[in-house]
């Protein structure tokens, strides 16, 4: 019997629920002679930034690119919009949607969370009934929560929240770039950050906004994350307010190409036949997906580990014997479930990769099923 792989940093099958596996391309464009972030080669980079970015949100208005997590682009949202009195209600269905209650709490008094159950998606119909009760100014969703693997029904969401005139305030981070999300539905703000769909370094959050929200924009609450100051020099001036993270605007650039290259459309219809073959490959050898099904994510499975089966010791020998990197659970769920991403340029054979490493782990820890029905599953719909 020879001895396995050992892990190689370099090469191995990353499949995280973000940061993604990164092209080569995007990573080489990083590796670049200092430039003059105030010069007319580096307007000329955000020019195209800017009009790549209108491509990626499919939004010819306003949009923004900050140095920062997704959180920071979260952050300028919820500080640039909101005001102490105003009601914000968040729908809050995992992790990340309750982050974002957190966030909005620290910029309204009046910040109310609708929950719903982990794994479970937003009821349109219960936004609706709560948005009867009181004024509220906006509501923030998170349209594909990461932490479940749920997509939330986010144009029905918006529809609602626009009859009652408030604000939608959208975490797209797992989902722009992967699931479709048009700022047509009546939506105001939408952040993606760069390391999901789009396949770049972590590090830049970028954002999309209606005209309605640019105009209720206010710098009374935010300084470094203030939004207005964002948009208004990347649109007027082909600049940023603040010193950029030069590197990683070259590899977004980079990676934005590629996806445009591909064409969004084609990124989007290839990223739902990888996430129904994932989700096909954990049926067929007798694994639960944690979500509701019918709202099963594209970009992000989270799957149920059979009884017995360790999180850390699964997760250790997938990396060590496959080379193989999934992500955990987190909070409630820890230990219960192991997540895949399937998003940005991953790609069938490393899905297939993937799933030939997991069947051999789940097989060592004496999970009993067919060996090979899941990866034969994703090769199906390769
Ligand atoms: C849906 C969602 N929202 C927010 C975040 C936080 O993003 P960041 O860590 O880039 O701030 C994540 C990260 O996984 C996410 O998946």
């Amino acid at each position: 019997v020879g001895r396995p792989m050992p892990f190689d940093a370099q090469d191995n099958v990353f499949l995280l629920a973000g940061p993604v596996k990164i092209h080569p391309r995007a990573l080489q464009a990083m590796a670049q002679p200092a430039i003059n972030h105030r010069g007319g080669e580096f307007k000329e980079i955000n020019r195209e930034l800017h009009g790549l970015l209108q491509h990626l949100f499919q939004w010819d208005g306003d949009v923004a690119l900050l140095s920062g997590a997704g959180t920071a682009g979260l952050e300028s949202v919820v500080s640039s919009l909101l005001r102490p009195a105003d009601r914000v209600l968040s729908l809050v269905n995992g992790k990340f949607s309750e982050r974002t209650h957190e966030l909005s709490a620290l910029h309204s008094k009046e910040a109310k969370a609708l929950t719903f159950p982990w794994g479970r998606a937003v009821d349109p119909q219960a936004v609706a009934a709560e948005l009867e009760t009181a004024k509220y100014a906006a509501v923030t969703v998170c349209h594909n929560e990461t932490s479940t693997g749920v997509t939330n029904p986010l144009k029905e969401i918006a529809a609602v929240c626009r009859k009652h005139d408030a604000l939608v305030l959208v975490d797209g981070i797992t989902s722009v770039g992967g699931i479709e999300v048009r700022m047509d539905w009546g939506l105001d703000a939408v952040v993606t950050g760069s390391q999901k769909c789009i396949a770049a370094p972590a590090g830049l959050a970028a954002v999309a906004v209606s005209k309605r929200a640019y105009e209720r924009l206010h710098s009374e609450r935010a300084f470094y994350l203030d939004l207005k100051k964002h948009i208004d020099a990347l649109r007027d001036k082909q600049d940023t307010p603040f010193t950029p993270a030069i590197p990683l605007f070259l590899a977004l650039r980079e990676a934005l190409r590629m996806l445009k290259a591909e064409g969004l459309e084609a990124r989007l219809r290839r990223t739902a036949r990888l996430g129904e073959a994932c989700r096909a490959a954990a049926r067929a050898i007798d694994l639960d997906l944690f979500a509701d099904e019918r709202f099963a994510s594209n970009t992000v499975s989270a799957i149920r580990y059979p009884a017995n089966v360790p999180d850390d010791k699964f997760r250790a020998v997938l990396r060590e014997e496959h080379r193989t990197v999934v992500s955990g659970g987190q909070d409630a769920i820890k230990g219960k479930v192991f997540r895949i991403g399937h998003m940005g340029i991953c790609s069938f054979q490393d899905l297939a990769a993937g799933w030939t490493g997991i069947e051999a782990t789940l097989a060592g820890f004496g999970h009993a099923f067919a060996r090979g029905a899941a990866v034969a599953e994703i090769a199906k719909r390769a």
